[in-house]
C-alpha cells in the first residue's frame, strides 16, 4: 500500500536578529507535528527555511559593514545560527530553504512574468504608507491611529511606480473556498476575523514590486523593480519542490502539493490566507488545506520585545534545563487557540510536577521494581485481575485518542492524554502496592509478575507516544 503523504511547513523566519523562544516554539510545534506523523506510518516532508529579502535584511547588513549575503550567511549557517540552533532542538525537517536558493530565485522571476502575462499584474503608481519593520504597505484608511495596524509602529509615506496584482479579481472566489471549507483556516476564531476585517471590506490591488531598495529578486523585465519579498516569500513552499510556472514539475511537487498544513503564527495569517491562495488560484494551482494560526507565546504578561530587554532564547533554555524539558514545556504550555505564559519559574514548576513527579516518577519505579524483583528481565503476565482492566482500557485507546487530537493540531491535548495514562499508571502502582506482593514469593509471585508486565507496557506505550514531542 502506498504511504499517505503528509506536507507541513513552518512559516520561513527573518534572518535579521538571532531567533528567539517565539520562533522556536512554532518549529518545535512543527517538528512534533511530524514525528507523529512518521510515527503512523506517513511520508512526511517538513519544510522550513528563511526569508532572507527586503529592506529590513538590507539595512541591517549596512548597519553591520557586510554585504547582505555575508550578513545572512553568518546569521543562517554560521556559528549559534539558525541551523544549529534547528539542530539543538532537535527539529527533524527534511528540507531547508533560503530565498536566495538559485532555483528559487529563478522560479519567482518566472512565476512573476506568468502573472504579468497573464494579466494578473499590471503597472501602477504606489502612493501610501509603509511599514518597515512589517515590509506592508497600508492605505490611509487602514493605518490604526496613524500607525501599522499589524504592529502598532510608526508608517512612513511612500510614492513610486509599482507593478499592482489584482486581489479584488479572485476575491469572491476565495470567500466560496473559505465558506466551503471550514478547515481551511484554524482556528475557527482566526478565520472570522479574515472574513469580517479583510474579505468583507472589499481587497485592495496588492503592491507587488519595489524600487526604493534593491535588495530583492529583481523583476526580470523591467530593471529596477524587485519583487515584493511576500511575494516572494509565499512561493517558497512550491518552488523548493520544483514547482515549475510552465507546468514541466518535479515529481516531489506532484507528490507534495498540496501542502496539508502551513502552521504559522496569528501575526500571519493574512498572508498566508488571503495572498496567498490568490497566488496559487491565478497560478492556477490547489491551494493548501489548512492554514493554522497558533497563538503567541508570552513572557511574563507582555510580548517579548528587544526594547523591554525580556526577550528569551531557545538556547539559553537548554543550557539550564535540557532540550526535552524545554520541548515539553513549549508544546505543553501552548493552548489551542489562547496565549501562553513563559517564565523560568513556570518551566521549574512544570518540571518538577510533570516530568519529575508523573514520568520520572513512574519509569523509575517500574525499572526499579523490575530489575529488584526479576533481574531486569520483563515478566510474563499470566495472572490478571479485574483490578487491571480500567488501566488496560485506558492504554489500549491511548493512540486513538492523541490521534483525534493531533489529526486536528491540538498538540498540548495530545501530552495531556499520555500524561493521563502516566498518572493512571502511577496510581496502578499505589493500588496494587508491588512491594507488599514481593513479601510472598511463592504465593504471589505470578501476580506480582503480571502487575510489572502491565506496568512495563504502558511505560512502553507512553514512551512510544512521547517520541514525537
Ligand atoms: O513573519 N510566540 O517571519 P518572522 C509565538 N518572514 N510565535 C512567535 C512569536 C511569539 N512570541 N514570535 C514569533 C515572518 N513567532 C516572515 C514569514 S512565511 C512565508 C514568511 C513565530 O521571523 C510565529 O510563528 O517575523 C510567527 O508567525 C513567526 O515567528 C514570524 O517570524
Ligand atoms: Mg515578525
Amino acid at each position: 500500500m502506498e504511504k499517505q503523504k503528509f506536507y507541513i511547513t513552518t512559516p520561513i523566519y527573518y534572518p535579521s536578529d538571532k531567533l528567539h523562544i517565539g520562533h522556536t516554539y512554532c518549529t518545535v510545534a512543527t517538528d512534533a507535528m511530524a514525528r507523529y506523523k512518521r510515527l503512523t506510518g506517513c511520508d512526511v516532508l517538513f519544510l522550513t527555511g528563511t526569508d532572507e529579502h527586503g529592506q529590513k535584511i538590507e539595512d541591517k547588513a549596512k548597519a553591520a559593514g557586510k554585504t547582505p549575503k555575508e550578513f545572512l550567511d553568518n546569521i543562517v549557517e554560521g556559528p549559534q545560527g539558525i541551523l544549529d540552533l534547528w539542530k539543538l532542538m532537535n527539529i527533524s525537517n527534511d528540507r531547508f530553504i533560503r530565498t536566495t536558493d538559485d532555483y528559487h530565485v529563478a522560479a519567482i522571476q518566472k512565476i512573476f512574468r506568468k502573472m504579468y502575462d497573464n494579466g494578473d499584474i499590471y503597472k501602477g503608481k504606489y502612493v501610501g504608507k509603509y511599514c518597515k519593520p512589517c515590509e506592508s504597505f497600508w492605505t490611509e484608511s487602514q493605518l490604526k491611529d496613524g500607525c501599522c495596524p499589524d504592529c502598532g509602529r510608526p508608517c512612513v509615506d511612500a510614492e513610486e511606480e509599482a507593478y499592482f496584482f489584482r486581489m479584488s479579481k479572485y476575491a469572491d472566489r476565495l470567500m466560496k473556498h473559505i465558506e466551503e471549507h471550514p478547515e481551511f483556516i484554524q482556528p475557527e476564531s482566526r478565520k472570522n476575523e479574515m472574513v469580517n476585517n479583510f474579505l468583507k471590506p472589499g481587497l485592495q490591488d496588492l503592491c507587488v514590486s519595489r524600487t526604493s531598495f534593491s535588495w530583492g529578486i529583481p523583476v526580470d523585465f523591467d530593471p529596477g523593480h524587485v519583487v515584493y519579498v511576500w511575494l516572494d516569500a509565499l512561493t517558497n513552499y512550491i518552488t523548493f519542490c520544483g514547482y515549475d510556472p510552465d507546468g514541466n514539475h518535479d515529481e516531489h511537487y506532484k507528490k507534495f502539493w498540496p501542502a496539508d498544513v502551513h502552521l504559522i503564527g496569528k501575526d500571519i495569517i493574512r498572508f498566508h490566507t488571503i495572498y496567498w491562495p490568490i497566488f496559487l488560484m491565478a497560478l492556477g494551482e490547489p491551494l493548501p488545506k489548512q492554514v493554522f494560526g497558533h497563538p503567541w507565546l508570552l513572557v511574563g504578561d507582555g510580548k517579548m520585545s528587544k526594547s523591554l530587554g525580556n526577550v528569551i532564547y531557545a538556547d539559553d533554555l537548554v543550557r539550564l534545563f535540557g532540550v526535552d524539558a524545554v520541548r515539553y514545556y513549549v508544546l505543553h504550555e501552548m493552548p489551542f487557540a489562547n496565549d501562553g505564559v513563559l517564565s523560568y519559574e513556570l518551566i521549574c514548576e512544570r518540571i518538577n510536577s510533570d516530568l519529575a513527579n508523573v514520568l520520572g516518577n513512574l519509569v523509575n519505579r517500574t525499572i526499579a521494581m523490575t530489575k529488584k524483583y526479576f533481574g531486569g528481565i520483563v515478566p510474563a503476565p499470566t495472572a490478571p485481575e479485574a483490578l487491571d482492566d480500567e488501566l488496560k482500557a485506558v492504554a489500549l485507546g491511548l493512540p486513538a485518542a492523541v490521534e483525534k487530537k493531533m489529526d486536528t493540531l491540538h498538540v498540548a491535548d495530545a501530552i495531556d492524554e499520555v500524561f493521563a495514562l502516566l498518572r493512571r499508571s502511577n496510581k496502578y502502582i499505589d493500588e496494587t502496592m508491588p512491594w507488599a506482593l514481593a513479601k510472598d514469593m511463592d504465593a504471589n509471585g505470578g501476580r506480582l509478575a503480571h502487575v510489572m508486565y502491565n506496568l512495563l507496557e504502558t511505560t512502553r506505550i507512553c514512551g512510544v507516544l512521547l517520541t514525537p514531542f
